[in-house]
């Protein structure tokens, strides 16, 4: 990519999508990132903005938010789509979210100012994170040993805590498996092979029909 293609990726993807004619983006990134000159990019920061875009919330209608009308979908929907898409509840465990989130918050105050984040109240912040500790993703506490536990394991701890087995019937799994190789695909993550999928999907349906997993 170019340096010019680039710091307009930054603008865009830090600033929201506030849309820069190509000729002002030097000037725009002087007076938002308050330092003199229109550098070109050095390698680092290059990696940098195209890691950026690696592993993002692959996002959702406001709609599908569980609750949709409560308080918390509502303080999700507006602050934490000023960068990215909507993300999920279901995308990291209770014990996650928290680091998560506080992540995004040191982001979100950071870039009030020359950005115009939108910052979100104390008591805001407490209710968000209860809402999305609420809806979490069900982790799983202890697996049983079988063929594919080992592919399970590696495959889908990348980008969140491994799912309990028994959140899903077996019917039910090869479905949200196949959602969670889109979601691989949208996030820029690498895929599977249709052997390894059909080999966590025989474990996951396993582990779900016994009777007492926990
Ligand atoms: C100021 C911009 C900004 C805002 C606002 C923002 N995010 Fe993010 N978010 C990012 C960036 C940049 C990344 C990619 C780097 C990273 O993962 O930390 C990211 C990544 C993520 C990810 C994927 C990475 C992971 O650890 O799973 C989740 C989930 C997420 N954000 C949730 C949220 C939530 C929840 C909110 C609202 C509280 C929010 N974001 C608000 C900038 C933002
Ligand atoms: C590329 C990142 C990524 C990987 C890898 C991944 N997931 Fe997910 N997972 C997500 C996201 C994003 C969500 C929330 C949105 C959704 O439900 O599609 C999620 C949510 C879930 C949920 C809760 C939602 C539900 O339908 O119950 C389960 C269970 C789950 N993942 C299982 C898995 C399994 C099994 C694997 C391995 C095959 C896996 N994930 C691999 C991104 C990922």
């Amino acid at each position: 990519m170019h340096a010019r293609a680039l710091m307009l990726a930054a603008v865009v993807l830090v600033g929201c999508g506030k849309a820069t004619p190509q000729g002002q983006v030097a000037a725009a990134s002087d007076t938002s990132a308050g330092r003199g000159g229109a550098p070109a990019l050095t390698v680092a920061q290059q990696r940098l903005l195209e890691a950026a875009e690696i592993a993002l919330p692959p996002g959702m209608a406001v709609e599908s938010l569980p609750e949709p009308n409560s308080p918390g979908a509502k303080i999700l929907a507006q602050y934490c789509t000023q960068c990215h898409a909507l993300p999920s509840p279901a995308m990291h465990g209770p014990v996650d979210w928290p680091s998560v989130v506080r992540r995004m918050w040191v982001r979100i105050d950071m870039l009030a100012g020359s950005l115009g984040v939108q910052i979100p109240e104390t008591a805001q912040r407490s209710q968000l994170l209860t809402y999305l500790q609420a809806h979490a993703l069900q982790v799983a506490a202890n697996l049983p040993a079988g063929p594919g536990k080992e592919a399970f394991e590696t495959t889908c701890s990348r980008c969140h805590a491994l799912a309990d087995p028994k959140v899903h019937s077996p019917p039910d799994w090869p479905v949200v498996v196949m959602r969670m190789e889109k979601n691989m695909e949208k996030m820029k993550v690498s895929g599977v092979t249709h052997d390894r999928a059909v080999e966590i999907i025989g474990y996951l349906q396993k582990a779900s029909a016994r009777p007492h997993a926990r």
